[in-house]
């Protein structure tokens, strides 16, 4: 790995921290005393009752509660009080695939629009505490959805619109959402996925919905197919542009977003209300130093957790104004996202590696037949970035003039927890950096060891922080079994890392069963279960592999069952089996078909073997084969390469 590190200049930081000596101190204090830090970080959100106590419960008793006595509005927070003195300033820029299409939403017209579809929400018997899914490209309306539904203390899940109907239905089933907002089409590229279509079909087994919203953005007619189908636009139009923000207290839950793990179906990751939105607000502002009216791009989709934390919540509860693009990255050509930024002096561009590697194979021209002359400041997240493509994004894109902030953070962890800050800590390709206030990382070995110093291991955290997810929904014990008993004490990552000597951690990968793929993240059990599914099928096993371009490719070795023919056709059968139970997401980039797996005595399968086959490499580099059940296996595996 490269070790080069490039200075921050703390002359051109807007807020504090102020230089690396204030990040220093202002750490110590927030890990010596969480409870007064975080008081004092609170002054950012309004609210309508402080606090009785700032920091209750622990990882232990996996009882953890932010901010508890406490009362305030999401949707307030990044909407209403911008109100009194920026009411015109933009909110959302809205850019479609084509470069015509160009939408700009005030604060004050979000309002209006976020409260009459509050009204409609309340009109359809939704209440505080009722779920309701959100099924939409990326359109301002997905925000909007978002926010009226914090107005009103609706819990929003929002739904990746590329995910087939069969996981739109899992998420809808485990939450009982009484409403789902859809649109007739989404477009990608030259693709069309029919969400209303796939809602359709989802809701063949799910009684719990009463109402189904939907935008008739292709101009599709809604003529109330179903019963319990209304015309967004519509409903929109004869609702009230009054309606109050529901008062919450600090732990009532904002909102549940599914995300995939080692076993078992994607658990619903829970966050609450002041503590996740108090940690989006904070880090967004310190981290990237946001000044106002400056121009904020996110490339995410809504349907991560990227899209809710740094597109909508941090966001605009500092008052941004926030780009989103509807189209796809490549459309017309590969230059198009630096032509946005052209277009519309974006000033700090935020998106993941998978992005830059595929920028960076088309070279430099179509970036420097661009200024960006507006760029600021530019941000990684969502997998490890190579030094190589950082240099790129670092020296091209943002003509060495623009700090690359590589952030480290999960679903679970509601906002930024390792990470650079802008122009106070030294930034060095490859690393997330140190961790953000109030964040206490830990490496331990598998038997649980604390490690000191250099040094690689687990990635654990020490201590509770306010953007920490709650629970699972429905099922707390499955949150004390993946996060908080492997080694007790700690919060568990999933991830590896190591710490060099001046305390930067490097994201290593996964150590556990989950792929990250294209940014994306997807568990191998999740995969095999959709290929097994499959009649002709005996067994899977699926594994990651370093992949040039995605970071991981998914890679699945499957057993037909006798007598069954092995052919092209079998493959594309598995592949359809993927995209119909998770979604083109999801699709193996290679597929094996063996008659036996490896696996250990107790019948384990053993995928660190798996892996090494996938990626080449001797016979040596398999390392202990001893475990193994039969180990004739090797060479049938061997023979695929
Ligand atoms: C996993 C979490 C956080 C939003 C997007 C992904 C990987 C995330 C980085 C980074 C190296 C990273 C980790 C983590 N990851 N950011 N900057 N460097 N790896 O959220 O889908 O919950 O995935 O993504 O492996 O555990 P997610």
């Amino acid at each position: 790995m490269l070790e080069k590190t490039y200075l921050a200049d703390a002359n051109k930081r807007a807020s504090g921290p102020y230089n690396f000596a204030d990040y220093l101190k202002q750490y110590q204090f927030s890990i010596e005393k969480p409870a007064e830090f975080w008081a004092e970080q609170a002054q950012a959100l309004a609210w309508y009752k402080p606090w009785d106590t700032v920091l209750s419960g622990d990882l232990v008793q996996a009882n953890v509660r932010w901010f508890e006595g406490a009362l305030l509005n999401v949707c307030f927070n990044c909407v209403d009080r911008h109100l009194v003195n920026s009411a015109n300033e933009t909110a959302i820029i809205w850019q479609g695939n084509e470069f015509e299409q160009v939408k700009y939403f005030t604060y004050a017209q979000l309002h209006e629009q976020i409260c009459r579809l509050a009204n409609v929400l309340l009109s359809k018997g939704i209440s505080k505490g009722d779920r309701v899914c959100i099924y939409l490209p990326m359109i301002p309306e997905a925000i909007i959805s978002m926010l009226a539904c914090a107005r009103i203390g609706a819990v929003h899940t929002v739904v990746f619109a590329g995910f087939s109907a069969e996981s739109l239905q899992s998420r809808i089933q485990d939450t009982q959402c009484k409403l789902v907002i859809t649109a007739d089409e989404a477009v990608r590229g030259n693709k069309s996925v029919p969400l209303k279509l796939n809602v359709d079909l989802a809701l063949k087994n799910c009684s719990s919905v009463t109402t189904v919203l939907v935008i008739a953005k292709m101009g599709a007619e809604i003529n109330g197919q179903h019963e319990w189908e209304v015309d967004y636009r519509a409903a929109i139009a004869d609702a009230d542009i009054n309606c109050p923000c529901v008062v919450m207290a600090a732990e009532d839950p904002l909102f549940i977003l599914y995300t995939s793990g080692s076993t078992g179906k994607p658990k619903g990751v829970l966050h609450t209300t002041a503590g996740y939105l108090l940690y989006t607000t904070v880090t967004f502002k310190q981290v990237f130093d946001y000044r106002l009216n400056e121009i904020y791009w996110c490339t995410a989709d809504v349907g991560w957790i990227t899209g809710h934390s740094y597109m909508v919540y941090g966001p605009l509860a500092n008052r941004a104004t926030i780009l989103i693009y509807e189209g796809i990255p490549t459309y017309p050509d590969v230059s198009r996202c630096w032509q946005i930024i052209d277009q519309h002096k974006v000033n700090i561009f935020y998106t993941a590696p998978t992005l830059i590697r595929m920028l960076m194979r088309s070279g430099n021209e179509p970036v420097q037949q661009t200024k960006r002359s507006s760029l600021r400041l530019l941000g990684t997240v969502g997998e490890p970035i190579n030094p190589e493509v950082w240099e790129w994004y670092y020296q091209v894109v943002g003509a060495e003039h623009c700090p690359v902030i590589d952030t480290w953070w999960q679903t679970e962890t509601g906002g930024f927890m390792l990470t650079a800050f802008a122009e106070v800590t030294s930034l060095k390709p490859g690393y997330a950096g140190l961790p953000f206030f109030g964040v206490k990382p830990a490496l331990v070995d598998n038997a649980g060891k604390l490690l000191m110093g250099e040094n690689s291991g687990n990635l654990v955290m020490a201590q509770s922080w306010p953007g920490q997810m709650r629970t699972v929904y429905g099922d707390h014990q499955r949150y004390i079994d993946t996060y908080l008993t492997q080694f007790p004490g700690y919060y568990y990552t999933g991830d590896g890392a190591l710490r060099d000597a001046q305390g930067f951690f490097c994201i290593t990968g996964r150590v556990d069963d989950v792929i990250n793929t294209a940014g994306h993240r997807i568990g191998t059990a999740e995969i095999e279960s959709a290929l097994v599914s499959n009649s002709q099928m005996a067994e899977a096993a699926v594994v990651g592999y370093n992949h040039p371009l995605k970071g991981q490719g998914i890679c699945a070795f499957v057993i037909p069952k006798q007598g069954v023919i092995v052919d092209e056709a079998l493959k594309e059968t598995l592949l359809k089996e993927v995209v119909q139970h998770i979604g083109a997401i999801a699709k193996p980039d290679i597929i094996y078909f063996v008659n036996n797996l490896p696996k250990t005595r107790s019948g384990k399968i053993m995928r660190r073997i798996l892996r090494k086959i996938v990626e080449g490499g001797a016979i040596k580099d398999l390392g202990d084969l001893s475990t193994l059940a039969e180990p004739d296996i090797i060479k049938e595996l061997l023979a695929l390469r």
